[in-house]
């Protein structure tokens, strides 16, 4: 068809009509195949009829193919969001921590150390005293490590009696023998026991301690003290032990495998292999490798975007895929190498794989709101893992800065050039760069570093995150997070609709808790 000419020879009249004749119907056929991907703003989750209370739905989750949360909640792998102290609040909520690896494999095993610590129901190695030491030793032992009561046991570890400070106080002679003043009628229990009997042992027989024996030998210790803190976090995700479950973070680079010994040794319950492009051969052979050395570890690999990322990373018997290339609130991988793939598809396009794999999905990245972690549920997550939503709170081990008389703690990319600069350079497949004085220079960032405001607890952040979870799965109908995957049901929305989520005509006077508006 003619195109009507004006005066200069330039094409007037109705192009959009004429568009297709303008380039060739195989261009129009490629720009016609381009699908949509959708991320949170552009879906809500309609209402469905429902006899759900948000009350009585259960939030428990996978975690891993083996490992089970309480609450689907991940704090990020980032070196302004989760050290030791994240990962011990996040586990006695319900959730769990993965640990940065921008530190050397010794102290990023000391971190898992800290968190297994942190709670316990069973002392395992308890620290003893021998017969014939003194009561002064005795005293310095109980000092040096603020214990107020030694089992006493023999040169074949039996054990014969128990050293407590009034014992001690029965003598003004500390070069006295410690078996002369110990008491040596202990009530102990044979080990394993749970920690209802041993509760009830104690405050029958009015003790704080209960030595756990094995053929006549210590075995461990419980105290009264380590089963109430139990009590007071009933989410606590805990082994048998009461041992808080950690996640640590590893990469690709030369000292991935001796990082992962590490963790191995200090216990951690999952290793995940965190990068950029999850879906790259540096990483299914580190994969693979850590997979044949350590069969029976639970190991998460990410991050990836697509249906087939998917199912390579299935056939080589991961645990668990963690989705998301592009979302993150400091990321700037999009912008910089023109790669991503909107999340709410990203997850869906995976869960069409997944889902009759049993292997479960942790949603990574651009979580704003609790409403988004429904909806990235919804679509087929299992977890959601947050970054720019934990970094504010007391337990980060981002800086605190204060401005214009406002807290704030900083936060940033682990591709950023400060990050990359401190170790995580290899997440980004920068790792051959020199650590010299030009690396700044050398780097290509994919992350910006900035600062959010403080938050407080973490605690309170996942508490206000799980009551928004509860909502959303009484409004559609579901009581257990698999049951969010049939019942929910999308909606796309507008620009406008989307002004209409959010508060709007209003000038917020009292913040609300889990409510910034950004
Ligand atoms: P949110 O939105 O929760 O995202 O803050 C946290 C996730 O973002 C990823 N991450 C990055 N992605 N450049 C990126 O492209 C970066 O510098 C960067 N740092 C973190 C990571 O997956 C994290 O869990």
């Amino acid at each position: 068809m003619e195109q009507p000419n004006d005066k200069n020879g330039e094409v007037t009249g109705n192009i959009q009509a004429d568009a297709p004749n303008v380039y060739s119907q195989a261009t129009a056929d490629r720009i016609a195949s381009i699908p949509t991907y959708l991320t949170f703003d552009d879906v809500l989750l309609l209402p469905q009829s429902s006899d759900v209370l948000p009350s009585a739905v259960s939030t428990k989750t996978q975690f891993t193919r083996n490992l089970s949360l309480k609450v689907p909640f991940v704090s990020a792998a980032m070196d302004t969001v989760t050290e030791s102290s994240m990962a011990i609040a996040m586990a006695k909520s319900g959730g769990i921590g993965v640990l940065h690896r921008s530190m050397e494999p010794i102290a990023q095993a000391d971190e898992v150390r800290k968190v297994k610590r942190a709670s316990s129901l069973v002392i395992r190695q308890p620290i003893t005293v021998n017969p014939d030491q003194s009561i002064l030793e005795a005293r310095t032992i109980m000092r040096a490590n603020n214990v107020h009561g030694l089992p006493v046991i023999d040169e074949h570890g039996s054990l014969i009696g128990i050293l407590t400070t009034r014992d001690m106080r029965s003598t003004n002679d500390l070069d006295e023998k410690v078996e002369k003043v110990m008491t040596t009628n202990v009530i102990t229990a044979n080990d394993p026991i749970s920690p209802e009997d041993a509760r009830e042992i104690m405050v029958k027989n009015k003790i704080e301690k209960l030595p756990l024996v094995t053929n006549a030998r210590l075995s461990g210790l419980m105290t009264l003290r380590d089963i109430s803190q139990t009590d007071k976090f009933p989410l606590a995700n805990t082994d048998d032990e009461g041992h808080l479950a950690v996640a640590a973070a590893v990469g690709t680079d030369a000292s991935t495998d001796e990082r992962v010994e590490e963790l191995v040794n200090a216990n951690v319950d999952v290793i995940v292999i965190d990068t950029a492009h999850g879906h790259s051969s540096r990483v299914i052979e580190t994969a693979l490798r850590v997979r044949k050395n350590f069969p029976d570890l639970q190991l998460i690999v990410g991050n990836i975007a697509t249906a087939q990322a998917a199912k390579d990373l299935i056939d080589i018997g991961v645990d668990a895929i963690k989705v998301g290339i592009g979302p993150g609130s400091i990321c700037t991988t999009r912008v910089v190498a023109g790669v991503g793939a909107p999340q709410l598809s990203a997850v869906m396009d995976v869960f069409s794989i997944t889902k009759s794999s049993g292997v479960p999905i942790i949603a990574d990245g651009g979580i704003r709101h609790s409403g988004d972690a429904v909806k990235a549920l919804s679509a087929g997550a299992s977890t959601v893992m947050l970054g720019t939503m934990l970094a504010g709170c007391k337990e980060s081990p981002g800086e605190q800065i204060m401005r214009d008389g406002h807290l704030y703690k900083s936060f940033r990319g682990m591709g950023s050039l400060g990050a990359m600069k401190r170790g995580s350079r290899d997440r980004y497949f920068q790792d051959h760069m020199e650590a010299d004085e030009d690396l700044e220079s050398k780097l290509v960032p994919e992350g910006v570093e900035g600062m959010v405001p403080y938050k407080g607890d973490t605690r309170s952040v996942l508490y206000q995150l799980a009551g928004g979870l509860r909502s959303g799965m009484g409004y559609i109908g579901a009581d257990t997070i698999a049951n969010m995957y049939t019942q929910a049901q999308f909606v796309r929305v507008t620009p406008a609709a989307l002004r209409e989520n959010h508060p709007h005509d209003v000038i917020i006077t009292h913040e609300a808790p889990n409510y910034s508006g950004s």
